[in-house]
């Protein structure tokens, strides 16, 4: 039997918590497809998995990797449409750091050839989370002005992209460093760290701007309702300020299994002084397993609903 190498984290934590592991190589079940990873994407979000503090974390012990591109190794009973050798991409949310993947043939779409598989990995999360959020969500429309917090991040920067292709007026904050990367991508940089971006924002556009994605959370979530034009709205998709363990809302955290797309947590609305519930722009039927870890995040979804106004939780998978 092949032998084939993957991570596995047996308990959440630092980078320490890694381990290597050789086992037997798994045979694809019916239906399944078993990829040769060439490339698997390392996000912030795989870095809050492995510490045990994102919304999808996995149980332990399991292997990180939220995306990948490989190439068809075998098939199972079953399966057409994909060919040996062809290149495929996938994101699971976790299992990607390995050597060889096995999963439902559903999960791949073939990738256009010629592409190098470490910059086509890079656009499978990143850029699915950006496009869902600025069409699906904001569904913005060119000569609209849009905010993005964390421009010179990964999905940020798929933001700029994404966004300059839509024809949008952009804005984006990011620390001193990163301001020519942001500009050459298309958009106004606006230091963090150093100004008040509401003020910032008032100051370049008057009335504000249509649209805010936030993946900052905590309290620049308040503020930037206060960047927002009549009728605008904020998407929030992420919570890195909090400092992990920190959990938000709970209708801003999702509660059920979704796949194939960004996690679309709320939108508020300028009008409104609430936070409507999430509306997840893609959801599926989860499978029995993705079902007991949605029943284990209840525990985040039965919050008090103080905790609409600060940030009140702590959630931490510890097993
Ligand atoms: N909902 C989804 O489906 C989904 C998918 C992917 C990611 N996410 C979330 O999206 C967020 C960003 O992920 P990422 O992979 O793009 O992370 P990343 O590559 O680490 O980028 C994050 C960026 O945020 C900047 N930043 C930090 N604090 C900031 C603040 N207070 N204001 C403005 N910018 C700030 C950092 O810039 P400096 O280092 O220059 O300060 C950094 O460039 C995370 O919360 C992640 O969990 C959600």
């Amino acid at each position: 039997m092949r032998k084939y190498t993957r991570i596995i984290v047996t308990r959440y934590g630092g980078p320490e918590v890694i381990t290597v592991a050789e086992q037997e190589c798994p045979a694809p079940m019916p239906g399944q497809v078993r990829v040769k990873v060439l490339a698997a994407g390392v996000s912030l979000p795989d870095v809050l998995a492995r510490e045990g503090v994102h919304p999808e974390t996995p149980r332990v012990p399991y292997t990180p990797g939220w995306d990948l591109v490989g190439i068809v190794d075998q098939v199972g009973k079953g399966v057409s449409g994909f060919e040996l050798g062809q290149t495929v991409a996938a994101m699971p949310i976790s299992g990607c750091y390995a050597q060889y993947v096995c999963l439902p043939q559903r999960k791949f779409i073939p990738v256009p050839a010629g592409l190098d598989p470490a910059e086509a990995v890079a656009a499978v999360l990143n850029y699915i989370t950006a496009y869902q959020m600025l069409d699906r969500s904001a569904k913005v429309k060119p000569g609209q002005r849009v905010l993005i917090h964390g421009a010179s991040g990964g999905v940020g920067t798929a933001f700029l992209q994404l966004g300059r292709l839509a024809g949008v007026e952009m804005y984006g904050t990011c620390s001193t460093q990163a301001a020519e990367v942001v500009k050459e991508l298309g958009a106004t940089p606006i230091d963090y760290r150093n100004s008040d971006f509401v003020q910032e924002i008032r100051h370049l556009t008057g009335d504000g701007v249509d649209a805010v994605f936030d993946g900052i959370g905590g309290d620049n979530l308040w503020r930037s309702r206060e960047a927002l034009r009549e009728g605008g709205r904020v998407v929030v998709y992420g919570f890195q300020a909090s400092g992990l363990g920190v959990v938000h809302p709970p209708e801003l955290v999702s509660a059920g299994p979704q796949e194939h797309g960004a996690l679309q947590y709320p939108v508020a609305d300028a009008a409104e002084t609430r936070v409507v519930p999430p509306r997840p722009t893609h959801t599926v039927r989860p499978t029995a397993a993705e079902e007991d870890q949605a029943a284990d995040r209840t525990t985040v979804a039965s919050l008090p609903s103080a905790a609409r106004t600060r940030i009140t939780g702590k959630w931490r998978r510890d097993r």
